[in-house]
């Protein structure tokens, strides 16, 4: 539940792996915490081990994954909490699917964490980079398979020209002006 008004919404972060998403979905969560809201954060990393245990890479899997999250995401959404999804979700048609379902409950807004596959390259958190790159894994999104950019993301985190609390602040600005979340 929103302190302010009662009312359930979703943030769901979209971008490549590096781009931040994780990082921001923690502190947006954090916040939304402070605030009085109950949130839950759904991290494609962690369903991976839960709700999506044994999908793999494939289009299919990712949009199996995808659509679970965003069938949970619309449950809670629907009993009032803030839930936050920090997902690659690299298919724009399945973003716009699981947005739908949400959209039934309550607002949907996405997020695209920016950052193109060189830097996120460049800071290889997980080493997975340079795996791809040597052909160690295949199917990774940006290196050998697809990212379609979002063009209806209510916002655009570029987290190569701005540090994660701006990234973070521009997300809570949006739930503030929609009205989703008081003011702190
Ligand atoms: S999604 O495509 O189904 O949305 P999700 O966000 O759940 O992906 O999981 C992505 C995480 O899985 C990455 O952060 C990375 O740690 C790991 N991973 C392992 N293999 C791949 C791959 N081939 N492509 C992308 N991420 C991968």
């Amino acid at each position: 539940m929103s302190a302010a008004t009662e009312t359930g919404f979703t943030v769901w972060l979209t971008g490549l792996s590096g781009a931040g998403k994780s990082t921001i979905g923690r502190a947006v969560a954090r916040e939304l915490e402070r605030r009085g809201a109950h949130v839950e954060l759904l991290d494609g990393d962690v369903v991976r081990t839960h709700l999506s245990k044994g999908l793999g890479y494939s289009r299919e899997d990712r949009d199996t994954n995808i659509e679970r999250i965003g069938w949970v995401a619309s449950r809670l959404t629907r009993h009032g909490a803030a839930v936050v999804v920090a997902a690659i979700s690299p298919y724009d048609a399945t973003r716009k699917r699981v947005r739908a379902w949400v959209e039934e409950h309550g607002p949907f807004v996405e997020v695209w964490v920016k950052a193109d596959v060189e830097e996120c390259a460049r800071r290889d958190v997980k080493g997975l980079y340079a795996k791809a790159f040597a052909g160690e894994i295949t199917h990774f999104t940006g290196v050998d398979d697809p990212y379609e950019p979002p063009d209806d993301a209510e916002v655009v985190a570029d987290t190569v020209a701005q540090t994660p609390p701006q990234s973070v602040g521009q997300v809570i600005a949006e739930l503030e002006r929609r009205g989703l979340i008081g003011a702190a």
